[in-house]
């Protein structure tokens, strides 16, 4: 059970009107949970820094995540689960993993595994790719809050994009208030660094950011690990790989017409006629819901029968900017 008491104040910032609460109740966490399974975010604190939570398995929510850290590209978030049988059901465990979580969960590391064939999270979560970020978090709150919308969570730090992770409510509030749903109040985070993140996709584990699990007791259990050269000068986080995420197809992007063997990737309410198929990203024309809908539209139109995919222009605003730079890397020329 949560020592409910030490956790201050759930604050609903919804439409900037903060109520606060003196005292988190369990009521109040019903209420956080409510609001997460209806699609809204909730910040909350971990051990780590504050993360902004959505449903991972709601695409919406999680695009709503981008629109209000305001990133201007769509990186993969970590989802948090309430402990590894969870995780088991969402990616495909090896040796390696078993070890890790077994030694360092719950806590702050972060393991990236191959999503599983039925796994539930959405898509954009992993930014397209077949790989999900997990992590079980240690802190009791959201612990709590995880069983009790009974969900697994995606969460990025609670920071406008650019901006360095909150380690207390203060520092969500002064960033994302009336962005966000609700912050659970938690006080100061403990680590106050976020969790390390490792690559256990191919043979050997690499390290993909350094954080609260010391690299040296990682590679005690699993061996060396794979780190950028000194050299490098960006990590080699997927979302820097130009054409990374490219579908089989070509991509021709700003399409104002679309011929007979290609499939269109429509936005808004008069697409051009005559494709061969079409997939809506958004007919009303909302970014929100195209950020949300762009991954499982580009996985279901790259089919061979098609000879390219063309995509109609789309703002370049809001999600807009993170839609269009994720069409640009997947048109960009294949290595
Ligand atoms: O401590 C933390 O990890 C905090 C708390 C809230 O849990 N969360 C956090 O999330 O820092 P975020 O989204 O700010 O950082 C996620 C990191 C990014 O560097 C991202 O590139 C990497 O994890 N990542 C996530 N999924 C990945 C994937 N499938 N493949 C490679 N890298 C991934
Ligand atoms: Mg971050």
């Amino acid at each position: 059970m949560v020592p409910l008491a030490e956790y201050i104040a759930l604050r609903m910032n919804a439409e900037r009107a903060s109520t606060v609460t003196e005292r988190l109740t369990p009521a109040d966490l019903d209420r956080a949970a409510a609001l997460l399974r209806a699609g809204r975010l909730v910040a909350f604190p971990t051990e780590t820094v504050y993360g902004l939570g959505a449903d991972a398995t709601n695409d919406e929510a999680v695009a709503a995540i981008f629109a209000a850290k305001a990133r201007p590209r769509f990186n993969p978030l970590i989802v948090h689960v309430i402990d590894e049988a969870a995780a088991r059901r969402l990616v495909r465990f090896d040796e390696r993993a078993a070890l890790l979580a077994g030694r360092f969960w719950p806590g702050p590391l972060s393991l990236v595994l191959p999503r599983a064939d039925d796994c539930p999270v959405s898509l954009l979560a992993s930014a397209g790719l077949d790989s999900l970020a997990l992590r079980i978090p240690a802190h009791p709150l959201p612990r709590a809050l995880i069983r009790a919308a009974g969900l697994p969570i995606a969460a990025p730090s609670a920071n406008r994009s650019g901006r360095v992770s909150p380690t207390t409510a203060e520092h969500v509030l002064d960033e994302l208030d009336g962005r966000i749903a609700a912050v659970l109040d938690g006080g100061t985070c403990r680590v106050g660094i976020e969790s390390t993140v490792v690559d256990l996709i191919g043979p050997r584990p690499r390290l993909l950011r350094p954080g609260g699990v010391a690299a040296e007791a990682i590679e005690e259990l699993v061996g060396r690990l794979e780190r950028a050269s000194a050299g490098e000068a960006a990590p080699r986080s997927p979302g820097m790989l130009e054409s990374h995420y490219a579908p089989s197809l070509p991509l021709r992007l700003e399409a104002r017409q679309v011929g007979p063997d290609e499939a269109l990737l429509a936005f808004g309410a008069r697409p051009p006629q005559g494709a061969k198929e079409m997939r809506w990203l958004s007919r009303k024309g909302d970014l929100t819901e195209a950020a949300a809908n762009l991954f499982a539209a580009l996985r279901a139109l790259d089919r061979p029968e098609f000879s390219a995919i063309a995509v109609m222009p789309i703002p370049d605003h809001g999600l807009g900017l993170a839609i269009n730079d994720r069409l640009r890397r997947a048109a960009a020329p294949r290595p």
